[in-house]
């Protein structure tokens, strides 16, 4: 039987997706890190990877297998992430859907800490580099398309608003990550797209969906931009 082919409306787009927790050392056995399963960013990829694109992931630490005609690089820390975010460029749409550390440990020890009857290790914390908001800032190299995360517990759409103006990105995917949603971990999500026209921003609220839906349905608005077409 023939079968038209399959359209393919990402081909020759690279793509590069952030996704999973990022671990930062406190010592050589520990370390600070966020909750997130990377299934969202996984689910992306996927769905991009399926509408044609060259996707590049970069993954912090996950339980997840690789996705299929993806290229994956594994990475722990914020700072290997954004290496490895600057490595994977250009590109044309750039999602940043990790659960970055904001905070890592200045003061990281060399050896195990031990516990002594001194009190508790002292730990510094200093600020991570905002990923998100360095590839959003870059000049030439910047990514037509920059799409953001907001994950809150509280406020969501306000939040999303305030983190909007701060990042210098295209796009937000705000979502509520409050314990009783269960979205951490889950398979479900619901999100609301922020998109802006000059300094007005429209906000788009999505029915709950798994996320792999919500990965299609993000890439379809994706072809819609790029390309003006329904996917
Ligand atoms: N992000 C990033 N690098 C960081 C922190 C965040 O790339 N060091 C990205 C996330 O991947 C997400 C977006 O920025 O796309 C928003 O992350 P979020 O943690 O919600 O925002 P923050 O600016 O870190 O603010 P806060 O955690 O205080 O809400
Ligand atoms: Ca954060």
């Amino acid at each position: 039987l023939l079968r038209p082919p399959q359209p393919r409306p990402l081909a020759g787009k690279r793509v590069l997706i952030t996704a999973g927790p990022t671990h930062e050392p406190i010592d050589p056995v520990r370390y600070i890190a966020n909750r997130s399963s990377g299934k969202q960013g996984f689910a992306i990829a996927a769905a991009a990877q399926a509408a044609g694109a060259d996707v590049t992931l970069i993954s912090g630490p996950v339980d997840l297998g690789d996705p299929a005609g993806v290229r994956v690089k594994h990475v722990e820390s914020a700072r290997e992430m954004l290496q490895q975010v600057e490595a994977a460029l250009p590109a044309d749409i750039a999602i940043f859907a990790a659960a970055v550390a904001d905070w890592r440990v200045a003061n990281e020890g060399e050896q195990k800490l031990k516990k002594t009857s001194a009190g508790m290790p002292p730990l510094q914390l200093v600020e991570n580099p905002d990923i998100l908001a360095t590839i959003s800032k870059l000049g030439d190299h910047r990514p037509k398309l920059v799409i953001g995360f907001a994950a809150e517990t509280e406020h969501l759409i306000d939040n999303a608003k305030a983190k909007f103006a701060r990042k210098g990105c295209d796009w937000i995917v705000a979502n509520d990550v409050s314990p009783a949603t269960g979205v951490m971990g889950g398979d479900r999500n619901t999100v609301h797209l922020l998109t802006r026209k000059g300094t007005e921003i429209s906000v788009d609220s999505w029915p709950v969906m798994t996320k792999e839906q919500v990965a299609t349905e993000l890439v379809a608005r994706i072809v819609q931009n790029f390309t003006g077409t329904q996917a």
